[in-house]
């Protein structure tokens, strides 16, 4: 199972905060794996792209969405590639409707979302995990740390320059931190390698 793309959090019926990420990766990465005859189940927030053919497809906006539908397939899979830039918080309250100008500066009460990555990492028996930490700065430090607290067995550390990017700059570290390989280059190429890496480790 690939997560892919960004999730949508709703402040009212019409507006909604998200971010930037094109899904390129999760898709590059769900089509690699498909060449290579595995079978995908690809779980997607809102993108510009079509899902690749042969791929069990599922669309979805929000983070709770993407968590429920990962929690129905999750025992259909062997592992998890988690390339999805979900949002980390959501207004409190959805508004029905269309909030109005006032006139003044107004402030959203935002809270967490859930961690869809770290809660199929409680439940994860023989599944095999990897998940990607996008790291500004103490890259290596924090992407080790977030290995361990979504309990993943791999992690794929990149920068926030992939973000909407043709290409990444990736380096796969293990629960020991050590930096096991890296890649660069076209999102295509490098799921190509990815994927290859991953299927070393788990046979
Ligand atoms: N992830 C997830 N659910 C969330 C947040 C993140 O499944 N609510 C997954 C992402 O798909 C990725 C990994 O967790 O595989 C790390 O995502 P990242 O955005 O780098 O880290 P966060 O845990 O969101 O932490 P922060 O934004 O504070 O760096």
């Amino acid at each position: 199972m690939i997560t892919a793309g960004p999730t949508r959090e709703y402040l009212d019926d019409v507006r909604y905060l998200s971010n930037a990420s094109s899904g390129r990766m999760g898709y590059a990465l769900a089509t690699a794996a498909l060449k290579k005859g595995h079978e995908v189940i690809l779980v997607s927030g809102p993108v510009d792209m079509k899902p690749p053919q042969g791929c069990e497809f599922h669309s979805v906006e929000t983070t709770s969405q993407m968590k429920e539908v990962c929690h129905d397939c999750f025992s259909r899979c062997d592992g998890v590639i988690a390339a999805a830039a979900v949002c980390d918080y959501k207004p409190v309250n959805r508004i029905e409707g269309k909030l109005a100008k006032t006139g003044n500066p107004i402030s959203i009460d935002m809270i967490e979302t859930d961690d869809v990555l770290a809660e199929l990492g409680q439940t994860k028996n023989d599944h095999w995990i990897v998940g990607f930490a996008l790291e500004a700065e103490n890259a290596r430090e924090n992407a080790l740390q977030k290995l361990r607290s979504k309990n993943c067995d791999w992690i794929i550390l990149n920068n926030p320059s992939a973000i909407g990017s043709e290409t990444n700059d990736v380096e796969i570290l293990d629960s020991t931190g050590k930096v096991k390989v890296s890649f660069s280059g076209n999102k295509s190429d490098i799921s190509i390698e990815i994927l290859s890496w991953i299927e070393k480790q788990v046979s």
